[in-house]
Formats: C-alpha cells, structure tokens, sequence
C-alpha cells in the first residue's frame, strides 16, 4: 500500500482572530502545522505527505515543517483538497490517502491506526465523537432541537482509497460547499466507515480554542 498523507493549510483562519492564518499560529511551542505534520510524517505507514497552502505560505510551511512537498490551495477546502489530491495523482498516485485539517493539531497515532484499518472494508473512514449538549435549530429565536441520539461530530484525518476519493472530487457536482471529504465520496455512492475519534483532535477555529489546544497538549503530551 502506498498512503499518501494530505494537510490542508491554505485557509485565511479568519474566525481565529489571529493576525498569521492559524495553521501557522504558535501552539504548544510550535506553529500549529507542525504538530499534526510530525504525527503523520512519523506514522510507520505514511509513504509523504503533502501541505496543500498558499503559494505565499510555502516558505512558512518550509520553516515550520522542514523540507516538504507544497501545493497551491484554491479558494474554498474543497478546491484545496483537490488540489492536492491531482498532484499525489500526477505524481503517479496512491493506494490510501489520508487528508487532515491543519487547524486540528493534535493527531493521535492510534487514530490514524484505525482510520487505516477500516479501509480494509471501506472505502472511507473518519473519525467521530458523539454528541453531548442538546443540539437545536437557531435563527434569532431559538428553534427545534434536533435529537441527538444517532448524531456524531465528523473531524480528521479522513482515509480513503486514494482512487475513489479522486473520482469522487473529480466528478462532484453538488450546490452547498462541502465542508469535508467523506461527504463527497458518500454522494458518489462511497460507503464511509466511522471510527472512534478522540478530543485531542478538536479543531482550532475562534480565538478561545487556542487556550483550550494549549490546555490538551498540556494533559496528554507533557
Ligand atoms: O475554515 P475551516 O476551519 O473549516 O478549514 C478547515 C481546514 O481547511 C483548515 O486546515 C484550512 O486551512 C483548510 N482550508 C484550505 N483552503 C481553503 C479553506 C480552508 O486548505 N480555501
């Protein structure tokens, strides 16, 4: 199996209130790239990984990373991942890819151990956690609550048979913008198989989450 890994770093992070696009934002010590970079880099089956980011970020990536291979992002995650997922293929492609958020540092190895090995029945797997608060319909007043029971919250990395979420991107033709990738490859007639997720990969998107990514380093790296 050749697996590619996949980083999606090429968002302006403008909910995040910081002045550096917050995949590049210090968090436990380093930009926050590096983390989940070292994490799949070191992983025993990841072949490369890929930094899909701004052609003005490639130096940042560089410095915060080491050498690295990046790509030029597009204007919305989709068209990033894309992107990325077109040069592993003119590179001459993979048998797995792995594709993560920069903005989710912390990546736990026994995460990517499962992902990787629900590919052997699926052609997809994500990570996800369950639904603790009440979740509701919210538009000036507030409305419906929505029952939780059989609801989870999706996060990354996504594995997919690298072929499979190609075609899938190649050929998606939906309205809304998606905002992951198992949902592209489900609309393709994919079958995507959930694995349990974990905290560590919360992901940093409003100016409080930075504390809080600071304060699950502390509890599970130090
Ligand atoms: O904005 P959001 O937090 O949903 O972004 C998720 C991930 O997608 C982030 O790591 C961000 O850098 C990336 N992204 C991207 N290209 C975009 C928008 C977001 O690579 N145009």
């Amino acid at each position: 199996h050749r697996t590619v890994a996949l980083i999606v770093a090429a968002g302006r992070g403008e909910r995040s209130g910081s002045a550096l696009p917050k995949q590049f934002a210090s968090v436990a010590g380093r930009p926050m790239v590096a983390h989940s970079h070292a994490a799949l880099a070191g992983h025993a089956a990841v072949d490369a990984v890929v930094v899909v980011t701004g052609t003005d970020q490639f130096h940042a990536v560089q410095v915060a990373v080491g050498p690295v291979q990046c790509v030029a992002g597009g204007a919305t995650r989709r068209q990033s991942v894309l992107a990325g997922l077109e040069s592993i293929a003119a590179a001459g492609g993979a048998d797995r890819v792995l594709i993560h958020d920069a903005a989710r540092p912390f990546l736990p190895t026994q995460v990517i151990d499962r992902l990787l090995g629900a590919l052997d029945s699926a052609s997809g797997a994500v990570p996800v956690l369950a639904v603790a608060d009440t979740v509701a319909r919210c538009g000036g007043a507030l409305g419906d609550v929505v029952p939780r029971d059989g609801l989870v919250r999706v996060q990354t990395p996504q594995a997919f048979i690298f072929s499979e979420i190609l075609a899938a991107h190649r050929g998606w033709s939906g309205d809304a913008e998606p905002t992951d990738d198992a949902q592209m490859l489900r609309a393709a007639g994919g079958m995507v198989a959930p694995v349990t997720g974990d905290t560590m990969l919360e992901k940093v998107t409003y100016p409080d989450d930075f504390a809080a990514a600071e304060a699950r380093a502390a509890a599970r790296y130090r």
